[in-house]
């Protein structure tokens, strides 16, 4: 008799332990995998309620000190902890060894699944063949690879945004000005482009659409410079107070591929006595509060939201589809989060 209920005991017990450490090895037949069949473009809308499931995240960012990617993973790590999970974030300082090394620890430890935000989008291949070779679920953020890279591992997919849409919607904002951004009359459009890291598929979408914006609109454009800037304030600052002081009044449009530039660039601006939204106009990307509080007080044109809770639901979404047993067919591997214009018409929605 005693025999049998420390027996029962004993089984109680185990379940009680298979039902709270669940979430990374719950057989498939538990949690039937999502369906990737159908079109991946919105991220979060088919994910199954898992529950608090109190696995091992791994979350790699390639620097702490970018001013969206800071945002993104706070909402990361709120999202992940509020669930149950046990979430270790890490500052890959911009060097993509010093990343690898940091995914080889993750995978040494035995994480339950990583969420990436790669260094390089070059270096695309030998992660998912690190992570692949390991088999941990993982999702990729914010560094977009190729549909080919990520068809290597059927246990990956990327959640973000289309970095075309932003930069459509940057050549909008200019349109939608009173004399569509040519302020001194002449025929074109005289810009400067503040770019981000141009080996980022967003510094050179952005770049590429903003302007195609225009030249499909029909107008005529004029480049007067285009300058990397590596998301980076004190360079989005130094640069544009460079143009100003080359090109002067001929500069009627600054394109910043994000804010934190965007935010630099006006503070030069402002100091070689140019109004925005009078004789000069500036747009961004990301819709950082700082970005917000500006094109609400008139001194940036517009920006475009990079909806980083968005971004990092859906992340957590697809995560916890690939920790249920999903598998994602080569082709279907990208999840978008749309972006949105921000103007000073709407900017009172996205502001806290
Ligand atoms: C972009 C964002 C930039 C920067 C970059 C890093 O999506 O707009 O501000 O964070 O990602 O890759």
């Amino acid at each position: 008799m005693k025999k049998t209920f420390a027996l029962l005991l004993a089984a109680i017990m185990m379940l009680a332990l298979l039902t709270a450490c669940g979430g990374g090895d719950k057989p498939a037949d538990t949690t039937p995998p999502a369906d990737t069949s159908a079109p991946a473009d919105t991220g979060s809308d088919a994910a199954p309620e898992a529950p608090a499931a109190g696995g091992n995240i791994g979350v790699c960012i390639y620097k702490f000190d970018d001013a969206f990617m800071t945002t993104y993973r706070n909402a990361l790590q709120e999202i992940l902890e509020g669930k149950g999970y046990q979430v270790t974030v890490v500052d890959g300082n911009n060097d993509q060894a010093k990343q690898n090394e940091q995914i080889n620890t993750f995978i040494t430890q035995g994480v339950d699944a990583l969420i990436i935000n790669p260094v390089m989008t070059s270096a695309a291949d030998t992660i998912i063949a690190t992570v692949k070779s390991a088999g941990i679920p993982t999702v990729l953020i914010n560094r977009e690879p190729t549909a080919d890279q990520m068809a290597a591992y059927d246990k990956l997919v990327y959640v973000g945004a289309l970095a075309a849409q932003s930069g459509t919607m940057q050549g909008e904002l200019i349109l939608d000005t009173p004399n569509q951004g040519d302020i001194n009359g002449d025929g074109k459009i005289s810009y400067i482009m503040i770019q981000g890291d141009p080996e980022n598929i967003d510094a050179q979408l952005r770049t590429e659409y903003s302007v195609k914006a225009l030249t499909d609109a029909g107008k005529e454009v004029e480049q007067l410079n285009l300058t990397r800037g590596d998301w980076d304030r004190e360079k989005g600052q130094t640069i544009c107070a460079n143009d100003l002081a080359q090109f002067g009044d001929k500069i009627e449009v600054v394109f910043c591929n994000n804010d934190d530039m965007a935010i630099g660039a006006l503070q030069a601006i402002q100091s070689a006595g140019r109004k925005v939204n009078e004789d000069i106009y500036l747009v961004g990307v990301d819709a950082l509060d700082a970005a917000l509080n500006e094109v609400k007080a008139g001194n940036m044109t517009g920006t475009v939201l990079n909806d980083a809770v968005g971004q990092a639901t859906g992340a957590v979404a697809e995560m916890e589809k690939l920790l249920g047993g999903a598998t994602y067919a080569s082709g279907s591997q990208s999840v978008y989060i749309d972006y949105v214009k921000v103007t000073p018409d709407n900017v009172g929605d996205f502001m806290k």
